[in-house]
């Protein structure tokens, strides 16, 4: 569990709803960490098919959490010494973190990893479960989402931005399919944490969001 006196501001939400940029921009303008959790089970995906691993093998899988070395510096991300690029960002990465995601155990298993993320001064989440189960007592919980359709063209705008190849009507059908996996697995579902403000960011832009989640921030203190 999180240690009570440190800030912790969670921020889920569904597929390419932004959070990860608000996320970010909120905790480098307060001076806090960012955790990026679902990068934590991209990550997974990759390792298991590094290790040869289906995807669906639930033990191996949450036994490989254990044994991988993960470490986050500012931008860059590193799987056992190799820095990982683009394809942590691919939508079959999506996808792969989306299904290792679905699995109780590994869940579990990725817990004390992501909570040793929170350290003084404070901490920002991002995730699907941050609110309702990693971090349960963050100060302030908010649910940012927005349009499939608004978020099918932001995905498609960051990949192309990355040089990667984007189709908008195969983005706005993955993520449609990717919501549906996340909100009805049983365990974890993505959903709107008791407490948790909903942002809806379809009219937002990124300032706007970041703007948004500082004033509910500064409301708390
Ligand atoms: O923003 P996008 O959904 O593309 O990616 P992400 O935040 O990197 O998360 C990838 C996948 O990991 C999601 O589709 C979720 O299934 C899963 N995830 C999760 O289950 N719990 C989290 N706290 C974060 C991500």
């Amino acid at each position: 569990m999180s240690p009570s006196n440190i800030s912790v501001i969670a921020i889920d939400g569904p597929s390419a709803s932004g959070k990860g940029t608000v996320a970010q921009r909120v905790a480098e303008t307060l001076g806090f960490h960012y955790l990026d959790s679902g990068a934590l089970y991209r990550l997974l995906g990759l390792a298991a098919g590094k290790y040869g691993i289906a995807l669906d093998e639930e033990v191996r899988l949450a036994e490989l959490v254990g044994r991988i070395d993960i470490r986050f510096e500012g931008e860059d991300i590193w799987l056992d010494s190799i820095k990982v690029g683009d394809e942590l960002r691919t939508e079959e990465a999506g996808a792969a973190a989306s299904k290792v995601a679905a699995l109780p155990l590994v869940r579990a298993a990725l817990l004390d990893k992501q909570r040793d993320f929170c350290r003084a001064p404070g901490l920002v989440a991002d995730g699907r479960d941050m609110a309702s189960v990693v971090f349960p007592g963050a100060e302030l919980k908010i649910f940012l989402t927005a349009s499939a359709e608004v978020r099918a063209e932001r995905r498609y705008k960051q990949l192309i931005g990355k040089g990667m190849g984007a189709n908008i009507a195969a983005l706005l059908q993955d993520i449609q399919a990717r919501d549906e996996r996340d909100m009805q697995r049983s365990v974890a579902p993505l959903q709107q944490a008791p407490g948790a403000i909903l942002l809806d960011t379809t009219a937002l832009n990124v300032e706007q969001a970041v703007s948004e989640v500082l004033l509910h921030y500064r409301a708390k203190k």
